[in-house]
């Protein structure tokens, strides 16, 4: 029996176990839910150890635990892979706009329905089938594996970073592989190669001490509501490029060669359209779409409460307005200039006639990583496509982060290959999030013969 001949025997059962793990609501940035965090951690922990990889939990005071887990059977002289993912998920709940319940996966119409289906417990799981497949299979694996799978991915990720840079001789291996990301259609996968980098921050607009009535104050008061409105109007240009002085300092520009391999992957406005149901695009005109998601940067309001939203009607001229903004970076911007220069632009367009009060983590923020595709490792990641999968994939910058994918090349010096499985449509982070079976099922597959062609190189 091949491995292939495994997957297809145990397919059924490959997505039992999955759903069970999508059972757990491992959402990190809530507090609420450390003990689900770590309830998933365990799960994926046992179920790695159940095929015979050698796993354990390394805890973090204060933070979620990582899953880290190795089979070293095929020797000294073998290769090494090291395999990421994250097992942590975006919050979600039914009334945000979901048919099904998110922590209740259901299989329909082809696609796996639950919050994190295909960011990245699918992902993930792909991996651990794979090595289960040609371990039960062979008895054996062509080259070494490590996992190490995180837990706050989706918040911040400050357990991994100050993991990573510590142990640089426990993760030592040849090339690390990373499937945390999507192709727009099936037949056309996606080797992504660029992540943009990012910052965020919090503005709370202060007028009067308490609600007040609008009919006795208003008129008087600077509305918090509309101060903010105006100054969140102020942070773009009328043609969609941000506002802020200086922001554009470091972007590098793109060469015409650049641009030329940007648009070899095709991206329409049509598919843009049913894509995001939104009507017409928007953004700085000088750029495709393309260029705008995957090589400029953003600057983009994430969420803006203030007043009373319930139902009806309520006259006050209320005391706070909130925003939150996030900046996604290119390469060369530095996270802690952005910031700096975000802020430094924000004091400046507050009105006196409100209080401006400003939340961030200082040093936070993240830089954008280029990938080098310039290694014998990601001929290893084409051909698995190719015999996996099913087609040649076509190199992508991607508009999303990957937080830790820059250490792994800096740090640990080893090619990264990022090797998504998912679709664009896949609605992560949005409610109905989904991943497609016969992708979790190909990505498999992909994965079994790319574990054959890296002990080939
Ligand atoms: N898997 C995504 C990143 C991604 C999205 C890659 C789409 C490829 C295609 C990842 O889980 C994610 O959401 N990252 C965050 C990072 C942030 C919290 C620092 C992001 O991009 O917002
Ligand atoms: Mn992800
Ligand atoms: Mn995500």
């Amino acid at each position: 029996m091949t491995p292939h001949d495994y997957a297809r025997q145990h397919a059924e059962e490959f997505r039992a176990q999955l759903l069970d793990f999508l059972r757990i609501p491992s959402v990190s940035t809530d507090e609420a839910y450390k003990p689900e965090v770590r309830r998933a951690a365990e799960w994926l922990a046992a179920e790695m150890q159940r095929i015979g990889i050698t796993t354990e939990l390394i805890d973090m005071p204060g933070r979620h635990p990582l899953v880290y887990g190795e089979w070293m059977g095929a020797g000294e002289n073998a290769r090494t892979v090291l395999i990421y993912g994250h097992y942590d998920v975006q919050p979600a709940k039914k009334a945000d706009g979901w048919d099904t319940e998110p922590f209740e996966p259901v299989e329909k119409d082809g696609f796996i329905w639950a919050r994190g289906a295909t960011d990245d417990k699918g992902q993930v799981y792909i991996h651990v089938k794979a090595v289960e497949a040609v371990l039960k299979a062979e008895g054996t694996l062509p080259v070494n594996v490590k996992f190490i799978i995180e837990g706050e991915e989706e918040s911040g990720g400050q357990h991994i970073a100050a993991y990573v840079p510590q142990h640089v001789d426990k993760l030592k291996a040849d090339v690390c592989v990373v499937s945390d990301g999507s192709m727009s259609r099936v037949e056309q996968p996606v080797i992504v190669n660029a992540l943009r980098g990012g910052i965020g921050l919090e503005i709370t607009i202060h007028g009067p001490s308490a609600d007040v009535h609008s009919g006795m104050y208003g008129g008087t008061l600077h509305n918090p509501n509309q101060a903010l409105a105006e100054i969140i109007a102020k942070l773009h240009n009328p043609d969609g490029s941000v506002a802020v002085p200086g922001f554009y300092e470091d972007v590098r520009v793109l060469t015409p060669q650049e641009r030329a391999e940007i648009a070899a992957v095709p991206w329409t406005d049509d598919e843009w359209r049913s894509e995001t149901g939104a009507q017409i695009p928007w953004g700085e005109p000088d750029y495709t779409l393309s260029e705008r998601v995957g090589a400029r940067p953003t600057l983009e309001i994430t969420g803006m409460a203030g007043g009373y939203y319930e139902r009806g009607f309520k006259n006050i001229v209320p005391s706070k307005a909130w925003a939150k903004i996030s900046c996604r970076l290119v390469p060369d911007q530095k996270p802690h200039k952005i910031l700096h220069q975000v802020v430094e632009y924000i004091k400046q367009i507050t009105p006196p006639t409100v209080r401006l009060e400003l939340a961030y983590r200082e040093g936070g923020g993240i830089e954008a990583t280029l990938i080098n595709t310039n290694n014998p490792m990601m001929q290893a990641a084409i051909n698995a496509y190719e015999k996996g999968w099913g087609g040649t994939p076509v190199f992508k910058r991607e508009g999303g982060g990957i937080p830790i994918v820059g250490a792994f090349q800096n740090v640990l010096g080893l090619p990264v290959l990022l090797m998504g499985f998912g679709l664009n449509t896949d609605g992560l982070h949005g409610p109905n999030e989904h991943f497609s079976i016969d992708m979790f099922h190909r990505g498999i597959n992909t994965i079994i013969v790319f574990l054959n062609e890296v002990a080939q190189i």
